[in-house]
This record gives C-alpha cells, structure tokens and sequence, in this order.
C-alpha cells in the first residue's frame, strides 16, 4: 500500500475538503483540509474489490444475512483485541454518532445529565444538547504532558443525579490509549455512582507501537453492568461514508430496550455499509491496518518536530490515532489569534479546540490521516504563521 500516492478528493463531495470554504473562508485549492476526521488515503484493494463484486451484480435490492457485520466484527475483534464478543449483542446502526443518540434516547429522560471527559470529540455534547439533555464536563488533567482521568476531582463534581458517562477509547482528541488501571478506575467510578458507561471505541484499531488499547468490556465486565459498546471499521478502513457502526449491549434488559427503539425507529443495515464492512474486517484489513499505523506514527513525529519546534507551542505526545492536539497556550496569544495565524495565515483548516469543551481554549486539533507531503507542507505553513516568534 502506497499511502504517499495523493488521490484527488476535492469536487467529490468530501467533507473536509469540499466544505473548507463554507468552514473557513478558504478555498480546497489553498487550504489544507486537517479538520473532518477522515484520511485522504486511497481504499485498501480488498474494498475496492467488494465494491466491484456489488457492481458485477448489477441489483441493489433488499439482502439477507443482515447480521453479517456483527459476525465480522466477532471475527475482527478475536484477532485483533483478543476479545470474545457474542454477535447476538450487536445491533448494525447508521454509524457510531448514530448509536450514541440512540443510546441517550433508550436511557436517559429529557433534562438528564451525561457526563464527558473533556476536551473530548464535540459531537459528544452536540449529541447529548440536540436530545435534551445536560452536559456535564469532567476536565481531564494534564500528567507528564498526556491526559489523564482525575477521579477524585470529579467524584466532588457529581451531584448524584447524572445517568450516563460517555468514554472515548482511545481518546478524541490526542489519541490517548487508556491503560487497564485507567479503566478499571472508571469502572469503579460508573459501579460507585450508578452510571450508564457508553463506550465508544470507534479508533481502537489506531495504535501506535509500545501501547495496546483495550476494550472497556474486558474490564468492566462484572463491575458494570450497564454498559454499551460502540465500534466501527469506519475510522480504520476510512469507510465513514457508508454510516455503519456496531453497538454491543451484552445486559439482556439493556439490549431489549434498544431493540424496541431501534425497532420502532425502523434502524436497518445498509448493504454498502455491511459490505465494507465485511470486508474491512479480513486477514486482507489486517493486513492494511498494520502498514497504515506506521505510516500514521510517521506523520505523527513529523507533525510533532515542526510544531514543538513553533516557540509556545507544543503537541500532546500521542499514543494512536490521527487527530493530533496542538496547544499554543505559551505564545501568549489568545484563542482568536492563534486562528487567525493558522486559518487566515497558513490557510489551514482544523477543528478548532474550545469547541471540544473545558481544556481547548488555546487548542487546535489537527488531523494527520494524510499524505506525508501534506504533514511537511502544513509544518512549513504554520512554522511561517508564526515566524516571528523565533
Ligand atoms: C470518537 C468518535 N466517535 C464517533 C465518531 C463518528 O462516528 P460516525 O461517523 O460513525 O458517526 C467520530 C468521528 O470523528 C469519533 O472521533
């Protein structure tokens, strides 16, 4: 796999290339798309070839065998993670964003409170505000420059009325690769004040060497009893445009009440979306997603060189995926000028930090799932944006 090959996605409807001038003012031709968390790269052969395979057959009707996906992700999730899972807790739904509201409309009644570890992937509170519900930011602390949970600090902050925890594992932002003791800790947190524990696990096959994610089931289990699952391929395959993820409930009251919701909302696979699926999760994937994650961690030193080397700026050591977290709180500036050098300066377009909570206040999230040529060119932008602080 070739991922310096650079394929051309703009005028393709993609996302973060086709929407940066709505975004940010600036043009797919002059900017440099580091926001929406997809890669650039081009689908690995063995999903070119299911797509192919659906074109040979010439008919797109309804499909049997629906739960295929689950049985796949049983599969993946044996080899990979070393983690038995029970098909018969998976539900396929519209994506992981998708699983997650519908977990806080199964669970928790309008004006509940939800609990985040932020900064943290904004959809979090956009999901939790657009059902009604109240967020509830728990601050994760900084120890030796890399996230950490602070459970004392948020035992004191609960008023013991919140209904639901939403983790991310490993962490959006920073990819932080949470350890057993980590999630054990949570575990106990979530038994100790009678918390629903939505895990979403949609980057845990984005691992950098000398760190293992594990999944929250392996530890929880027996602690939490109530507990949802949520996984992809879609992050790992970069297959976000087929909108199916897997939500895993293994409580038997808990799995009937989303099946009633998902029944009653009429939530079914999509055939393209459980045909990459399938495909993704292969001897074939595996083999991709380990040339991949070297690639990734390239980019990663790359990216982390050039902005330590910014003066007051520095980048959250990362442990796996590719959103990389950049903090220039040292240069003094506040949030609306460190925009201003990297957007309007070095034309580059990130998620903005503040809109993924407490913690993001002089903070950029920047998106490395990219050609190494694009890392190097955007270390070259920005070292030029603030140029004059050398
Ligand atoms: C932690 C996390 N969860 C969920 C999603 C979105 O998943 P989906 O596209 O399947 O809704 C993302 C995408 O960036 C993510 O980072």
């Amino acid at each position: 796999m070739n991922f310096d090959k650079p394929i051309e996605r703009r005028g393709t409807y993609s996302s973060k290339w086709d929407s940066m001038e709505k975004a940010f003012g600036l043009s797919s031709q002059e900017g440099l798309g580091m926001w929406i968390a997809d890669m650039d790269f081009e689908a690995g052969e063995f999903l070119q070839e299911r797509i192919r395979d659906l074109l040979r057959r010439r008919n797109y009707g309804y499909f049997s065998d629906r739960d295929r996906f689950s049985h796949a992700t049983a599969w993946w999730m044996q080899n990979r993670h070393d983690w038995k899972i029970d098909p018969a807790w998976c539900f396929t739904t519209g994506g992981l964003g998708n699983g997650i509201a519908l977990s806080i409309q199964a669970y928790t009644d309008p004006s509940d409170k939800i609990a985040i570890f932020t900064p943290v992937y904004h959809e979090f509170t956009m999901k939790i505000r657009n059902a009604g519900r109240q967020v509830v930011e728990l601050p994760l602390v900084k120890v030796d420059g890399v996230f950490r949970m602070d459970f004392d600090a948020y035992q004191s902050m609960l008023d013991g009325t919140e209904k639901m925890v939403l983790f991310c594992s490993p962490h959006n932002p920073a990819g932080r690769v949470w350890s057993a003791e980590e999630i054990t800790e949570l575990c106990e947190f979530c038994a100790r004040n009678d918390l629903i524990l939505v895990a979403d696990e949609i980057h845990h096959d984005l691992v950098f060497s000398g760190h293992n994610h594990i999944p929250t089931q392996k530890i929880a289990n027996g602690v939490v009893d109530k507990l949802i699952l949520t996984t992809s391929a879609s992050k790992t395959f970069n297959i976000a445009g087929t909108r199916t993820g897997c939500v895993m409930i293994p409580d038997p009251k808990m799995h009937q009440t989303y099946h009633k919701l998902i029944t009653a909302l009429n939530i079914e696979p999509n055939l393209f979306g459980v045909e990459l699926g399938c495909a993704a999760y292969s001897p074939e994937g595996a083999e991709w997603v380990d040339q991949l994650v070297p690639y990734l961690e390239g980019n990663y030193r790359t990216f982390a060189d050039g902005i330590n080397a910014i003066p007051g700026a520095s980048l959250m050591p990362m442990q796996g995926t590719y959103l990389s977290w950049a903090d220039f709180a040292g240069t003094g500036m506040d949030f609306k000028e460190i925009q201003r050098r990297v957007v309007k300066v070095a034309k580059i377009a990130p998620t903005p930090g503040p809109s993924l909570g407490k913690g993001g206040e002089t903070c950029m999230r920047f998106n490395i799932g990219t050609q190494h040529a694009n890392i190097v060119e955007a270390v070259e932008r920005l070292q030029t944006a603030f140029s004059d602080l050398q």
